[in-house]
């Protein structure tokens, strides 16, 4: 195991580890919920503030302010703690309240919003990132749905990680999409490898996309692709997979009582997919899927009680 001086260092790197399913292929799951903050959204969130830094739109002295369902928030929290930041993290009710303590714990200051059909409203969580972003000075906001430097962060730190951890065998990928960076950035990068690489975006059934545009409320957190999205490259999707709450839930004891793994609701939805599709791998198939969050950030949801 390496030694780091500096905890962001340490973000990255994380095991891929096989799954069994029932395939003639095999099934991998990159364990995201390992990262110092415990999931996917740190690399996005460290590289968006190190490309701002860079750039100067972040100085010494700064607030980080950012629209977030939890993890981006944590991520950013964590990051302004370990720089010296003041962070301010807008967020949805529907957000589990591990998460907002998370964040609370880390000195940010969390602001609740209500959970609205769409990002423009002016009470969502994207919409109050914003009005507070214009009225503090010298504050910078990642603005993970509109930053192509969330994708550009999956593009040059996971998708290289997980073609190098397969040693170029990977042949299909899935991961869940929010504002669509992970897919985006990963999938563009394993395709400029391999263009026979088969990318799936996995959605909520209710989201603004899968219901072109008339969503309904779900409960799956972090994905379901609920605006149109300059972050998601359409163009490297092989498959947009939508999944329901039920489903995706479902997941959740299997892989915590079965496999001994627990993830949170974005990874069961993943999970669900991955398992669905893998019955159709061939015996070189090697599909790696991301388990963006731990279940102990959901567990007074009850999601992993089966009785
Ligand atoms: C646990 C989890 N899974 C998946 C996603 C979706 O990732 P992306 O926004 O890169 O599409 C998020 C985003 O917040 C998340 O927190």
């Amino acid at each position: 195991m390496k030694k780091y001086d500096f905890l962001l260092d340490a973000i990255g790197n994380t095991p891929l580890v096989k799954v069994k399913f029932e395939t003639p292929g095999s099934v991998y799951a990159k364990l995201e919920y390992l990262n110092p903050g415990g999931s996917v959204k740190d690399r996005s969130a460290l590289y968006m503030v190190q490309q701002a830094e860079k750039s100067g739109q972040l100085k010494p002295g700064g607030t980080l302010i950012d629209a977030s369902s939890g993890n981006q928030g944590i991520a950013t929290a964590m990051i302004g703690a370990a720089r010296g930041y003041k962070v301010i993290i807008t967020i949805s009710e529907k957000s589990s309240l591990e998460k907002v303590n998370t964040i609370k714990a880390y000195g940010a200051q969390v602001v609740v919003c209500p959970s609205t059909e769409f990002i423009e409203d002016p009470r969502s969580y994207h919409s109050q990132a914003v009005a507070i972003h214009k009225k503090t000075p010298n504050s910078f906001m990642p603005n993970q749905y509109f930053n192509i430097e969330n994708r550009n962060a999956h593009y040059s730190l996971l998708g290289p990680e997980i073609w190098k951890q397969t040693e170029g065998k990977v042949t299909h990928f899935f991961a869940g999409a929010g504002t669509g960076g992970t897919v985006s950035g990963v999938g563009k990068y394993l395709k400029e490898q391999n263009p026979n690489i088969k990318v799936f975006a996995v959605d909520s059934i209710n989201s603004f996309r899968t219901t072109k545009g008339h969503p309904k409320p779900y409960k799956v957190e972090g994905m379901g692709i609920d605006f149109v999205s300059p972050v998601l490259a359409n163009e490297v999707i092989s498959e947009f997979i939508p999944v329901s709450d039920e489903d995706a839930l479902g997941m959740l004891p299997v892989l915590a009582s079965q496999h001994g793994m627990l993830v949170g609701p974005s990874s069961g939805a993943v999970a669900y997919a991955a398992k669905e599709y893998a019955k159709t791998l061939g015996k070189n198939d090697l599909a790696v899927m991301i388990f963006g969050d731990s279940g102990r950030a959901y567990l007074t949801k009850n999601f992993y009680n089966k009785n």
